[in-house]
């Protein structure tokens, strides 16, 4: 079975390999596979997981473009799931639900038998490329969406921080990082059909994907914590309402109180295309409208106008 992974794993490298290539934010390398640019060392976990992934009904996507608030959503989930808040004081966020298609993208398939249930799952992938199997079984998604200027000044900043081998370049001035951001050179850009592909699905399908969005959790967390215990199958008993656990939860998943927890600022948490991610690099401000502190008023209208054309009419707005 070793080598018959072994093998497979050797065919998605050539398949990728014949893919469009070309250099993203800080230069990493991404590949075009169907309509979306992935990271390119990822690319093989996402072909393992079309042929080797089977939801559970039970199982939980937590489904995100990158720099969206993924830590957040995380600690959420596992918070609800466990009812525990109290494990994040020790567990980075990033820790309580790998990383799916990261999970899969080496040699050797992982043993997802090991993991608790009912299961869940990060992923950065597009709803229209995802398994089959996710997309046919009654296994449910939360998407967390963010708007896009924000999002582009979070991705940068994240990027810029990763320790990157001596060899690589230097980083990327923002104007050049913007206007790949804008051709959809991101990780898994571009950011526009992702979202609209989450949300059409979420309104056509309200039992499967749930929609949030980063500015209404910030704007009012609690509500959008219940939203989601009920989507998830657990919602709270009146006697937890009593207890404050809503409150309780939110306080411990705060931007506030996680990044300043030892276990999310020190250490490295291994590698992305050869460079190395901090485990603090996944807390930077957590604010919304941060961009104005780093866009010039041409680049958001930029940004902006892209916005406007690719979800008008599509009733998803910011
Ligand atoms: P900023 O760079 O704008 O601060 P992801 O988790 O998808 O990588 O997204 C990271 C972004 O979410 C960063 O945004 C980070 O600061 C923010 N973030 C991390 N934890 C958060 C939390 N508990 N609440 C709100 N935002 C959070």
């Amino acid at each position: 079975q070793k080598e018959e992974e072994l093998r497979a794993h050797q065919e998605y490298k050539e398949e990728i390999s014949s893919l469009p290539l070309q250099r993203g934010l800080q230069h990493l390398p991404l590949r075009l596979y169907k309509g979306f640019w992935f990271p390119e060392a990822i690319l093989t976990g996402v072909l393992a997981l079309h042929h080797h992934l089977h939801p559970t009904p039970s199982d939980i996507f937590l489904a995100t473009f990158p720099k969206s608030g993924t830590t957040w959503l995380k600690a959420l989930a596992f918070a609800i799931g466990t009812r525990n808040p109290d494990a994040l004081l020790s567990r980075h966020p990033q820790d309580c639900s790998p990383y799916i298609e990261g999970f899969f993208s080496g040699p050797q398939l992982p043993d997802l038998d090991v993991l608790p249930s009912p299961r869940q799952f990060g992923t950065h992938i597009p709803y229209s490329v995802l398994p089959k199997s996710v997309r046919d079984s009654p296994c449910r998604i939360i998407y967390l969406c963010r708007e896009p200027k924000d999002t582009l000044v979070s991705t940068y900043h994240f990027v810029e921080g990763m320790h990157r081998p001596e060899a690589a370049p230097q980083p990327m001035p923002l104007p050049e990082a913007v206007e790949l951001f804008c051709k959809g050179l991101s990780m898994y850009g571009p950011v526009w059909e992702h979202q609209l592909e989450y949300w059409q699905e979420s309104q056509s399908r309200p039992d499967k994907v749930l929609f949030l969005k980063y500015e209404d959790m910030k704007a009012d967390p609690e509500a959008n914590v219940r939203r989601m215990a009920e989507f998830m199958g657990r919602p709270f008993s009146a006697e937890e309402e009593m207890n404050g656990m809503v409150g309780e939860i939110v306080r411990l998943c705060s931007f506030e109180k996680l990044s300043r927890l030892e276990v999310n600022k020190v250490g490295v948490r291994g590698k992305a295309f050869d460079w190395a991610i901090k485990s603090s690099s996944f807390f930077r401000n957590g604010k919304v409208g941060d961009w104005r502190e780093h866009l010039t008023e041409e680049m958001a209208e930029k940004l902006d106008a892209i916005t406007r054309a690719r979800l008008y009419q599509s009733g998803l707005t910011y």
